[in-house]
């Protein structure tokens, strides 16, 4: 790509942290060093694009820190961003440090400002999906999801072991916001009795049928998304009002998700579309988000991404499967 016109890219990470951002940061460093481009890491999402808090990125300082959680460059939801004036002065922020092609990792929230942002700007943009949540469209799974997952289910297993041993119910809210892909996931892979997530009507029907007979006599796990209609709390007075017998607690796993190491495929994925997403600014793309489909690398442009994203099929079969 020697004519690309690309000389300098400002990289950012936006929104809740995911592990797998460092992976990708260090991928994109690697990458342009080996095209000879420029790379600046652009701190604090918007926010500092916004102040023009702007820093050199050095690939042998990312390698050593690609294996860590969380995100080098800070991250931010900004307010500021939304307005106009605010993306009129990061704009500015870019032209005056010439940063000519911009990539982004984060989820929905952080693509939604790159479309409003290409109205006044024409820096070619690539998006990398970002979110330990997994709810975005044009990708199978987003950086981070894998390894909150494997948190999810770390913890699980240990609330199991306590549940066991007193025969209590434990209502286990985890992370997701108005996704239920996290519950679904960590939800059969410990073994729950029952899942709830947003997307299903069906589930707390399920619930009611089996807490209805429960005899105390071992552990009952249910692991609730926290965007499932009902909440945590509200599910669990409905069990204590259909069997006032049960000794039930709720544990909310929270941020801890959100933390810690990647898992392999998240640092693989970070890898992968890291190197994808400079590849596709030398091939002229802008306002694509680079992600994996069927094993595949692929590029789909951000108005498609932002869409509502669904569970599949299925994943839906085994939420009936399991949940019932
Ligand atoms: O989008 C990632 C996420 O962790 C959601 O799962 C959660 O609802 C939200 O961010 C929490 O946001 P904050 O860190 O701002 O409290």
């Amino acid at each position: 790509m020697k004519n690309s016109p690309i000389k300098h890219i400002g990289v950012f990470t936006s929104g809740g942290d995911s592990p797998g951002m460092n992976a990708a940061l260090y991928a994109i460093a690697k990458t342009a060093e080996t095209k000879g481009i420029k790379v600046s890491g652009i701190r604090k999402g918007y926010e500092g694009m916004i102040d023009g808090d702007i820093v050199p990125l050095e690939v042998h300082e990312l390698q050593k820190l690609a294996h860590r959680g969380g995100t080098i460059l800070k991250t931010a939801r900004s307010q500021r961003f939304m307005q106009l004036e605010g993306r009129k002065k990061a704009l500015q922020m870019l032209k005056d440090n010439n940063i000519d092609a911009l990539i982004a990792i984060g989820g929905d929230g952080t693509f939604r400002g790159l479309l409003a942002f290409s109205e006044i700007c024409d820096i070619p943009f690539i998006g990398i999906p970002g979110t330990i949540d997994n709810d975005i469209s044009g990708t199978d799974y987003t950086l981070g999801f894998d390894s909150a997952v494997n948190t999810a289910i770390e913890n699980i297993d240990k609330i199991r072991d306590t549940a066991e041993s007193h025969n209590r119910v434990f209502i286990i809210e985890v992370m997701g916001r108005d996704s239920g892909y996290i519950g679904i996931h960590s939800g059969l892979t410990v073994g729950a009795d029952a899942i709830l997530i947003p997307e299903s009507g069906e589930d707390f029907i399920h619930l009611l049928d089996k807490i209805k007979d429960y005899d105390n006599e071992e552990a009952f796990l249910v692991v609730v998304s926290e965007g499932d209609e009902l909440g945590a709390e509200l599910v669990a007075s409905k069990i204590k009002e259909i069997n006032p017998s049960v000794d039930l607690r709720i544990t909310k796993l929270g941020h801890v998700q959100r933390g810690g190491n990647p898992s392999a495929f998240d640092r693989m994925l970070g890898i992968r579309l890291g190197v994808a997403s400079v590849d596709a600014l030398l091939k002229g793309k802008k306002n694509v988000m680079a992600g994996i489909l069927n094993n595949q690398l692929r590029l789909t442009p951000f108005n498609q991404v932002v869409k509502q994203h669904s569970i599949n099929k299925e994943l839906q079969e085994l939420l009936k499967i399991f949940g019932s």
